[in-house]
């Protein structure tokens, strides 16, 4: 199986949704979680699961980001990934870091891109009066929240939604698009899921 390091920065649902797919006759497999926040919750969630952690503390680097990205390295070489899947991963990457894992560095984004890079994403569609609002898999290029899209998640926007009732809505969709598009990807299949 094509072994998976999943980086974190949080709770790490997605993670739990990616590292609970990958069972049975699953064409990819958990090898390494890695966060650059110690105490986030989504380590204590794979560690229950058996999966190797880690964490690389970004505050320890005052913004050197090849300094960060350096020690980052460290334990995802280790765990000799073939693809490296970014769930809720909140620190920007630099195009050498990009580049190393270029065609097998994927990213969850909650909008539906090209709407809505970077944050606030549901604040955004709820100001914009969008019907429809989801979630967007896409491989990682040198520019933030571009790249080759893999699949997207739809789903409705309420009347009364909050950013809060939004994203968790959104949430929901992104626990079903990730692992689907994982399992395809994981064949060497990059043909678009649509969910
Ligand atoms: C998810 O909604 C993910 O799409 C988003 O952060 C959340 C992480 O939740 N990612 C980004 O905003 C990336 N810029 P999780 O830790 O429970 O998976």
């Amino acid at each position: 199986p094509k072994r998976v390091a999943i980086l974190i920065s949080g709770g790490g649902s997605n993670m739990v949704a990616l590292a609970d797919s990958m069972t049975g006759d699953h064409p990819a497999c958990p090898v390494l979680v890695l966060s650059n926040d110690p105490a986030a919750a989504g380590l204590t969630r794979a560690a229950a699961r058996g999966i190797p952690t880690a964490a690389v503390d970004h505050r320890g680097f005052r913004g050197d980001r090849a300094a960060f990205e350096a020690e980052l390295l460290m334990p995802l070489l280790a765990a000799e990934p073939d693809i490296v899947c970014l769930a809720g991963f909140m620190r920007i990457l630099t195009p050498a870091f990009v580049d190393r894992f270029a065609g097998r560095l994927l990213n969850i984004h909650p909008s539906l891109l090209p709407k809505y890079p970077g944050l606030h994403t549901h604040a955004r569609a709820i100001e914009a009066g969008d019907a429809e609002a989801g979630a967007t898999v896409h491989l990682v290029t040198r520019v933030l929240d571009e790249g080759p899209i893999l699949g997207q998640a739809r789903v409705p926007v309420q009347p009364d939604d909050t950013p809060e009732t939004l994203a968790a809505r959104v949430l929901t969709a992104e626990h079903r698009l990730y692992p689907a598009v994982l399992r395809r990807f994981a064949t060497g299949d990059t043909t678009r899921v649509d969910l």
